[in-house]
């Protein structure tokens, strides 16, 4: 009787640390539908997003504040990449800002991927407010032919570049929607990473209505890109911290193994 209780805790702290590491691997932000596998390659200059989820701490750093160059092994297709902020409080549940939509990415079956098409949302460097972390979410996405901005989308993609734009009028991108009316299917691959803005805050809240929400200076971007698998991790620090988060996954799995096993 023990045994075969001890037997089944035993499968389920298995398949819990399974769980764990399969969460752990996905490329695209936690909850994201469909979950993407495979990785994408994200630089800012020589510092590789990797592995995804790692936290870039923006005021110690510049790197984040033009477009990352983007590579995938043997890309033989032409992509769009989509660049979301996931983390914009408002009233009820969060919602999005969009960052970066660039088309026409290819790379003739190497790594590093260029386009020589206009950005249709130009690059808007991360920049959560104070005391704020944000989960900004890197996709890249199969090309139909005949891809372009849906009629229902225009305003929205217009305001953006209108003069003197304010940074809200990138707030709210549906990407579901956009995904659907362009037929663009599921990721082809992603990253995704966290951005803290470690200046502590007076306040105790801001919200998506201020315009400090995103205080970036929108630097532009060029519309080539290209990366390399051979970066180095943006920092070490961050990469062990997603290692440590794992480790401990497995143990807290393990110490309520021990835990229950020791009520029987
Ligand atoms: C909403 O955004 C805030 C601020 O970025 C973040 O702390 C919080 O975790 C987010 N909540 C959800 C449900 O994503
Ligand atoms: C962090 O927040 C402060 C206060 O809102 C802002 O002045 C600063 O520019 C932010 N830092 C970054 C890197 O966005
Ligand atoms: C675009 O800007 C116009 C003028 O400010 C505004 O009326 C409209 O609601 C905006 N549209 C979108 C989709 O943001
Ligand atoms: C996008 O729009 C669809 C349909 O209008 C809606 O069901 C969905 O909740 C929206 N998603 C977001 C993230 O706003
Ligand atoms: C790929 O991009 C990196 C920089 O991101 C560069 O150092 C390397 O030379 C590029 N490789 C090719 C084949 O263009």
């Amino acid at each position: 009787m023990h045994k075969l209780r001890f037997s089944h805790l035993f499968s389920f702290a298995i398949l819990m640390a399974a769980y764990t590491f399969q969460k752990g691997s996905a490329q695209s932000p936690p909850g994201f539908q469909p979950p993407v596998s495979n990785h994408l390659t994200v630089s800012y200059g020589s510092d590789a997003i990797s592995p995804a989820g790692i936290t870039v701490p923006v005021d110690d750093s510049t790197e984040v504040a033009s477009a990352p160059s983007l590579g995938l092994d043997d890309a033989r297709a032409t992509f769009v990449t989509i660049m979301l902020d996931f983390s914009i409080e408002t009233a009820g549940s969060n919602t999005t800002l969009l960052h970066w939509v660039l088309p026409g990415l290819s790379s003739n079956g190497a790594t590093n991927l260029s386009s020589q098409r206009a950005e249709i949302a130009p690059y808007f460097p991360p920049g959560p407010p104070a005391g704020q972390t944000h989960t900004y979410g890197i996709f890249l996405y199969n090309e139909p032919t005949n891809f372009a901005v849906p009629e229902n989308f225009v305003p929205f993609f217009k305001n953006l570049t209108a003069p003197g734009a304010s940074v809200l009028t990138r707030v709210g991108f549906n990407l579901t929607n956009f995904v659907v009316e362009t037929g663009l299917g599921a990721p082809v691959a992603a990253d995704w990473f966290l951005v803290r803005n470690a200046t502590m805050s007076s306040t105790t809240t801001t919200t998506a209505t201020s315009s400090r929400a995103v205080s970036a200076t929108n630097t532009g971007a060029s519309t080539g890109s290209t990366s390399s698998t051979s970066s180095n991790p943006l920092t070490t620090q961050s990469a062990s911290d997603a290692m440590t988060i794992r480790i401990k996954s497995i143990v807290v799995a393990f110490g309520a193994l021990c835990f229950v096993v020791n009520l029987l």
